[in-house]
């Protein structure tokens, strides 16, 4: 299949482009400049210069190819209006990312939520995942507008990428803190929640979408799920800094990261995949985020400066 892949440079996105083009399909992947073009060209796939902001060229791009999947960035709904405009009526795919803070909430630390979501509905969105909401019911809805439109909503991405950004910001930003400081430390008593997902079960799960799922599909994509203590020790772990852990505040984090980094890592996030892998045959397997970041990703990435 002809693929065109925004975010090729990505964490997510490059990950799923080294899956793809192992699987047989060809990749265009969006990227911002050439110098960033000549690292996708090395790894095989085609590099189309452009950014978000060039409609014209998404548009285009995505009527070129069997199939688009969009993962550079959730919260950009005039990217994803282009696409599905341009696709409208051709009945081919479009996969778009999303992101589970959707349905995150402001705990700052302060409690783990009991609840899982099992969808993008909830009673009352948090006014700054209002638009990604949005976005992600527009693309869905294009289902019954002739585009097999789909959403996968990963939560925490952990694990080495496959492409050209091989780890995520999130932990990775507790890290330099905790080296900072002495001490691994969360926001508030770190006793919120997220799940998480391996890039690579993050990856297979576009992959078996882009074959098996049905139009105006949303999925969540999850393999487990920590506290921010339990994340916070392992970072202490990694570093050598033992498992007693200290706190930033959440004034202090907002400060640092700003609002949307610091709501979103202070708050909690629990989803549950059992209909991704109920109706994909998704099965993630590999090793779960506190035995990466103490183990795997995080470790390479410090040892390579
Ligand atoms: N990582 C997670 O834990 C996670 C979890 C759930 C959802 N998500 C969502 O999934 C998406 C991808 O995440 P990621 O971790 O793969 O992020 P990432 O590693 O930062 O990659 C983002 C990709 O999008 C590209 N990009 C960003 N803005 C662009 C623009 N205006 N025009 C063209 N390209 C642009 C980046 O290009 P450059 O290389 O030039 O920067 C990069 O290729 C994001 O929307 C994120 O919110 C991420």
């Amino acid at each position: 299949m002809k693929i065109f892949l925004t975010g090729a440079t990505g964490l997510i996105g490059g990950t799923i482009a080294a899956k793809l083009l192992a699987a047989g399909h060809s990749v265009r992947g969006l990227v911002r400049d050439s110098e960033r073009g000549a690292l996708l060209a090395k790894k095989g796939i085609e590099p189309v210069v452009g950014t978000l902001d060039h409609l014209d060229t998404l548009s285009s791009e995505a009527r070129a190819a069997d199939a688009t999947l969009n993962t550079a960035n959730a919260d950009n709904p005039f990217a994803a209006d282009a696409i599905v405009n341009a696709l409208k009526g051709s009945g081919k795919t479009l996969i778009h990312t999303s992101g589970s803070t959707i349905v995150g909430d402001h705990s700052a630390g302060e409690y783990p939520s009991a609840t899982y979501h099992e969808d993008l509905r909830r009673p009352i969105p948090l006014p700054e995942k209002c638009s990604r909401i949005a976005t992600d019911t527009l693309v869905c809805a294009s289902a019954t507008e002739g585009v097999r439109s789909m959403v996968l909503c990963p939560t925490l991405v952990y694990g080495t990428g496959l492409g050209v950004r091989t780890v995520g910001p999130q932990v990775m930003n507790f890290v330099k803190l905790a080296q900072e400081r002495g001490q691994p430390c969360h926001i508030g008593a770190g006793k919120n929640i997220w799940s998480h997902i391996h890039v690579e079960d993050c990856a297979d799960a576009y992959l078996l979408a882009l074959e098996k799922a049905q139009p105006g599909a949303y999925y969540f994509l999850t393999n487990g799920e920590a506290s921010w203590v339990e994340m916070a020790q392992a970072i202490g772990r990694l570093l050598g800094l033992g498992e007693k852990t200290g706190t930033i505040r959440n004034v202090d984090a907002v400060r640092r990261w700003g609002a949307p980094f610091a709501h979103a890592m202070g708050g909690n996030s629990r989803l549950s995949s059992a209909k991704a892998k109920a109706e994909l045959g998704w099965k993630p397997h590999r090793k779960s985020i506190l035995h990466d970041i103490e183990f795997g990703s995080f470790r390479q990435a410090l040892a390579a400066g």
